[in-house]
């Protein structure tokens, strides 16, 4: 009884002094997660031009595909996802051990903060860029060291150098401005930085060229991919990265060993075999961004040129006046009309753009509609 007794009152002081958030680490207590573009919860009808999905449904194979792996759900998947290494490496004639999957490409960037990140490995990014590069460091209780952006989103490749960071992301082509990076200021960036080199080509699928056949000559270099934008297969979860054996097989002691589940392997594999439907819906895409590019600029709306999937667009009123208020006006306008485009009001080169992915043409004629009923002279 007496034992009964002392230990409740000992577990009471235990409690007092020990709540479970104090033992949580200081670095976590003060990290901020990755905020992620609105997921509307499907009851409403909504154009969904927010977040840079595909527009069109993934490769019809994958049904055929997804519905053969169900009846062996029961098994674990295979731990390497080596069929489909292989698949990715044909495409782009490297060998399997060049290529790492993930569960989606924001679990290989997770994997290169792991490995090259800490606190005395500072992480580098430019500045506006993917947000999840910061929560990354934050994570790893890294520094982080930002390059900002020049006028019009132009780089200056010294500053760059002179970024003191273990391991660099970079978008390219960038987000959210959608403009490329060329080959050439890649490989000299690489070249005069002693660090890995994250190339985060999630949207490269849609742009002119790529860094693909940098890898021979780059060895620090990593190129991150994603089946999200292109192949239209966001709510599966599946990207991968490109780089030096050796600095994969570093990846891959971090990765989480069943990290791409079954469905995911044979649904990405499927979609990789479909390169005409693949090519056919990415063309498809390039050609309604141009035609929206256009009417965008025949509203003398500034835009850079893309080699993604969405355009960056400062709106103007009747007036001439662009700003955040003009901004946030449209996206508001936009959501009233059950469009929801992207808006980054915390930087001075976003505040007066807004993104917005390309979607069907029936969907970007809704659009024109609401922009045409945007009470621009008021
Ligand atoms: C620049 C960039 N990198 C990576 C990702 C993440 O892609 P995934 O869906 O493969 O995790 C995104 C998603 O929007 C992105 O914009």
């Amino acid at each position: 009884m007496l034992t009964v007794a002392l230990c409740r009152s000992a577990s009471k002081t235990f409690s007092k002094v020990s709540s479970p958030v104090s033992r949580v680490l200081p670095h976590i207590q003060v990290h901020s997660g990755y905020v992620p573009g609105e997921q509307p919860l499907g009851r409403q009808e909504v154009i969904k031009l927010n977040t840079n999905e595909n527009p069109y449904p993934p490769s019809p194979y994958v049904v055929a595909a997804i519905n053969d792996e169900i009846s062996k759900l029961r098994l674990y998947p295979n731990p390497t996802s080596l069929p489909l290494r292989e698949s990715i490496a044909d495409l782009y004639d490297l060998e399997p051990n060049q290529v790492l999957v993930g569960n989606g490409s924001d679990d290989i960037l997770n994997l290169c903060a792991r490995c090259f990140a800490d606190h005395d490995h500072p992480v580098g990014m430019t500045s506006p860029s993917y947000s999840l590069y910061s929560v990354l460091a934050s994570l790893q209780h890294a520094p982080l060291v930002e390059v900002p952006f020049g006028d019009e989103f132009g780089l200056d490749l010294s500053d760059l150098l002179a970024c003191e960071a273990n391991l660099f992301f970079l978008t390219t082509p960038n987000a959210p401005s959608g403009t490329a990076f060329a080959n050439d200021f890649l490989s000299a960036f690489h070249d005069g930085f002693p660090g890995i080199l994250v190339a985060d080509e999630a949207y490269a699928d849609f742009a002119p060229h790529n860094a693909v056949g940098l890898l021979a000559d780059c060895p620090r270099l990593i190129i991150t991919r994603t089946l999200s934008k292109s192949y239209g297969l966001a709510g599966l979860r599946v990207g991968y990265a490109l780089g030096d054996s050796g600095l994969i097989e570093v990846l891959n002691k971090a990765r989480e060993v069943y990290n791409v589940d079954r469905l995911a392997q044979a649904a990405a594999i499927a979609s990789i075999r479909d390169q005409s439907y693949f090519r056919d819906t990415t063309e498809k895409i390039k050609s309604t961004r141009k035609n929206t590019l256009d009417d965008f600029r025949s509203r003398n709306w500034k835009t850079y040129e893309s080699a993604t999937n969405f355009l960056f667009t400062e709106p103007r009123m009747m007036s001439g006046e662009v700003g955040l208020e003009v901004a946030e006006n449209l996206f508001c306008h936009l959501m009233q009309n059950g469009i929801l485009v992207r808006h980054f009001p915390n930087h001075s080169l976003t505040s007066s753009f807004l993104r917005i992915s390309i979607g069907r043409d029936d969907e970007m004629i809704i659009l024109k509609e609401a922009l045409s009923k945007w009470k621009t002279h008021e």
